[in-house]
């Protein structure tokens, strides 16, 4: 059994991680930190036998502690994982990773130092949608994709530190960070560019601006168009993906996430009107199908953390791998700076 505890009990920390954690087999929630009294006795409440701590201090002293995972803003990631680490605790942060790549290095130096486990909660390599376009491209329903467009557009203000540039990162560092990690994995190809835009226009009490978009040039030729925004009153599908035999279309998010908050995973079910819409052209004729999502399952991101530390399994999502998404991040920022798109080597 590897003890977990989990840092954080907001959003993340109460309806992810520490509900999760206690799904997979061979882990155990052994901790919860977090400083607010409020929050203290509801983690109590809900998971009687978890000890509660105070801060992150703290907990590092448990030496029962085995794994230690960040459900917190995303500008305390990295040093919160450093210091995990140099403690000797296993380490999962929730996505984004950390701020930008040099921060990426320093926790991938601390892991090797420490000779401990770091993944980044990348829950989202498991959503339906993300696995379905993935199949309709592995079964040759759209041929070569060149172009991918994914993207989320809501109106309402984001919530508390997420609205806030030093802490979040900006507006392109919440839903994104998955976009780019999945881009990473379809495109299959290393990235050659990127360019980004974010428009600001100061209507909610926010720094990190209303709409944000980047286009990721691969060396393969795709072009992967993401786009996230707070102030938009209609929708755009959540994936258009073109190829040159085909092109699929979805709408609607990943169905697990109001099943997870009602502690009922497994009973996640997609409206059908969500379904895919592939059309194929073959001999010139267009053919047309509502495809059936695959359903992945967020429980096997710790149940891949557990196989690995109780039986040596292989890591899933890898801090090498996300290292990547966050140059992708670094050109991204440098992008949007200079209004330039900006190479990487
Ligand atoms: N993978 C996903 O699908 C998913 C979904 C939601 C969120 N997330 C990620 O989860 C993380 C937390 O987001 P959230 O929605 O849970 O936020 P949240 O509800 O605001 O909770 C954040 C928690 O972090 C702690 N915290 C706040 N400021 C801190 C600071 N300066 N230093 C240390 N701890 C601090 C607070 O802990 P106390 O209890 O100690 O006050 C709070 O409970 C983020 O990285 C976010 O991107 C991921």
């Amino acid at each position: 059994m590897v003890n977990a505890a989990v840092v954080g009990y907001g959003y993340s920390g109460r309806a992810y991680q520490s509900y999760l954690i206690g799904l997979a087999e061979g882990l155990r929630l052994h901790a919860i930190s977090t400083r607010d009294e409020g929050r203290q006795a509801e983690a109590k409440e809900n998971h009687p036998d978890a000890k509660i701590y105070p801060d992150f201090d703290a907990l590092l002293t448990d030496d029962d502690v085995d794994l230690i995972v960040l459900a917190t803003p995303h500008d305390v990631h990295c040093d919160q994982a450093v210091k995990a680490m140099d403690a000797g605790k296993h380490l999962v942060t929730d996505k984004i990773m950390c701020m930008n790549a040099s921060e990426a290095e320093e926790m991938i130096a601390a892991r090797d130092r420490n000779n401990v486990l770091l993944s980044v909660f990348h829950n989202r390599r498991w959503d339906w949608d993300y696995l379905t376009v993935r199949k309709a491209i592995d079964d040759g329903l759209l041929g070569e994709p060149y172009l991918f467009k994914v993207g989320i557009m809501r109106y309402g203000s984001p919530r508390g530190w997420r609205g806030d540039l030093a802490q979040s990162g900006g507006i392109l560092f919440d839903w994104p960070a998955h976009f780019v990690d999945q881009a990473l994995l379809l495109a299959g190809a290393p990235v050659e560019s990127v360019y980004c835009d974010v428009i600001f226009r100061d209507h909610w009490p926010i720094d990190i601006g209303n709409y944000g978009t980047m286009l990721i040039r691969f060396a393969n030729g795709i072009r992967y168009q993401i786009e996230i925004g707070n102030l938009s009153a209609i929708a755009i599908p959540r994936w258009f993906v073109a190829g040159d035999l085909g092109t699929l279309s979805k709408s609607g998010l990943d169905p697990q996430e109001p099943f997870l908050r009602l502690g009922l995973i497994e009973d996640a079910k997609e409206p059908p009107e969500d379904r895919a819409r592939v059309v194929t052209y073959r001999n010139g004729d267009p053919e047309e199908r509502i495809i059936d999502s695959v359903k992945g399952s967020w429980k096997d991101y710790y149940q891949n953390i557990s196989d690995v530390l109780n039986q040596g399994a292989e890591l899933i999502v890898t801090p090498e791998q996300v290292l990547k998404t966050m140059r992708v991040y670094d050109a991204a920022m440098a992008a949007a700076e200079s209004g330039q798109t900006v190479s990487l080597n």
